[in-house]
């Protein structure tokens, strides 16, 4: 739990606020030449009034420990009894300086508000709690000794979970693999990291689809790697329009994510999957398939895989446990040839020693159970249902402001709204609403999109976030200064 004022306390809010950040400048959470949160913030944080906020402030720069600086905020003093020494790092200027990209604002801002409210959350691209397996845990964790060597251990992550997975791969996602031909990384995330960071080098070109995930990540940026979009219609990528791109900028990897796309929901059809490997054989252009969603279709069959399809080893497949189990788990992994493995292997070790072995011997355990079978059941049937409930939410109050199509598995649903209106206001007053959602400009080049996660928000809030949403948006249509063509983040 976050510190929070009490009241009753018998000390006056101001003065138990202006202890703990005068606390928190000594344990150099805001260190000197730092700005603290504007006043606003902290009230809304922690639910005081703003003047209350005003006279902590004032007592510490009463004691000058803070300073206000015209224009800018409030700054934590440079010279001041604790801090006699003149010569503190300039932190804002080394947090700014990294070849390491900070995550786009409005994903940073949708993230913060989140966690500081409680807001409905249709944002963040995970499961509510209650689909979590809590009871399936706890009975592994009561019935089977934990008998691992809590040593560093191998460096493609641990050999029974690796030899599960060989068989979860075969028998529910059709793909041939071995235990050296799998890497368990910290979620599918930490394997695309990896691979752009390993298999790439500034300047190289890859293909991406628009919109996508893979566009919210700076990773690619930050590793200095040119992106070319691949357009998602209802079908997916057109896998022909690699050809175009390859002859213009010599395309070195493709990143698709085939199955309930993320935002879209498409699935690329059959043809287009099979023309898509014949391409990458042809061009000898590698796939990234990122697969996270294809076990959550919600009538139980799942589509092939790209990598399922692939004789020539063309695809690097990464998938995770986040969207068919707990994203907490942080367990992701890649199948690919061995040598990738072998270097994407000691990559991770020079970054973090291998994974976490506790959590690897829990997915490893409740992979293996029959639970797991029970789970997916459960909660394919609970998706469904969510699917449900928003497109029944989006039909009965947004009948002619939203089209979508619905989708058959995954977790998120993409909406095109049929007027133009102001996507950060919309953003912004629906943060305000208690509803969050991504916008689609953070996920590409569409204007006028939007995401709404079914999966994270519980059956009964979703009436409810999309009614918060519909009052927001319809405002917005019926007020002239709602409407605007500028629209960047
Ligand atoms: C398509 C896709 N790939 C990868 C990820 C990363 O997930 P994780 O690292 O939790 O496995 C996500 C998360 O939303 C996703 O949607």
């Amino acid at each position: 739990m976050e510190w929070k004022p009490k009241r009753g306390s018998g000390v006056p809010l101001y003065k138990q606020i202006a202890a703990y950040l005068e606390e928190c400048i000594i344990k150099g959470e805001f260190p000197p030449g730092s700005f603290l949160p504007s006043e606003r913030e902290l009230a809304k944080k922690w639910q005081v009034n703003r003047s209350t906020v005003v006279s902590a402030f004032e007592e510490l720069r009463a004691s000058g420990i803070i300073e206000r600086i015209q224009g800018s905020g409030t700054q934590v003093s440079s010279v001041h009894g604790r801090f006699p020494q003149q010569r503190v790092p300039n932190w804002g200027h080394l947090v700014e300086a990294g070849s390491f990209l900070p995550n786009y604002p409005l994903i940073r801002k949708i993230r913060k508000e989140t966690l500081d409210h409680e807001l409905i959350d249709m944002a963040s691209g995970e499961l509510s709690p209650d689909l979590f397996p809590a009871n399936a845990f706890q009975t592994i964790m009561a019935q089977q000794p934990f008998d691992y060597h809590l040593g560093y251990g191998h460096p493609q992550g641990n050999l029974e979970l690796r030899q599960t997975l060989v068989h979860h791969m075969k028998k529910w996602r059709g793909i041939d693999s071995t235990a050296s031909s799998i890497l368990i990384t910290s979620g599918a995330q930490q394997a695309l990291h990896l691979i752009v960071q390993c298999l790439l080098k500034p300047g190289d070109a890859v293909a991406v689809e628009d919109p996508s995930y893979f566009y919210s990540l700076p990773l690619f940026h930050s590793a200095g790697v040119r992106v070319f979009s691949l357009p998602v219609g209802g079908d997916g990528i057109d896998p022909d329009d690699v050809l175009e791109l390859h002859r213009k900028h010599r395309i070195k990897l493709i990143f698709v994510n085939p199955n309930y796309q993320n935002p879209t929901g498409t699935v690329l059809s059959l043809a287009r999957k099979k023309r898509l490997l014949e391409l990458s054989v042809r061009l000898g252009i590698p796939i990234v398939e990122d697969d996270p969603y294809s076990l959550t279709a919600f009538d139980g069959e799942p589509p092939p895989t790209l990598k399922s399809l692939d004789p020539m080893a063309n695809v690097l497949y990464v998938s995770s446990l986040t969207k068919i189990v707990a994203s907490g788990l942080r367990i992701g992994w890649i199948i690919g040839p061995q040598a990738v493995m072998e270097r994407l292997a000691d990559a991770k070790q020079i970054i973090d020693f291998g994974h976490s072995v506790f959590p690897q011997w829990l997915a490893s355990k409740f992979l293996g159970s029959d639970s797991f079978v029970q789970h997916l059941q459960a909660l394919r049937h609970s998706l469904g249902r969510k699917k449900d409930l928003i497109t029944f939410a989006l039909h009965d109050l947004l009948p002619t402001e939203v089209e979508f199509v619905e989708p058959a598995g995954g977790i998120h649903i993409w909406c095109r709204l049929n007027r133009e209106v102001n996507e950060q206001k919309l953003l912004k007053q629906s943060i305000k609403q208690g509803v969050a959602y991504v916008p689609g400009l953070v996920l590409g080049s569409n204007k006028n999109c939007i995401r709404f996660t079914f999966g994270r928000a519980e059956q009964e809030q979703i009436y409810e976030g999309i009614k918060r949403f519909s009052e927001v948006l319809k405002s917005l249509l019926h007020d002239k200064s709602g409407e605007s063509s500028v629209n960047v983040p």
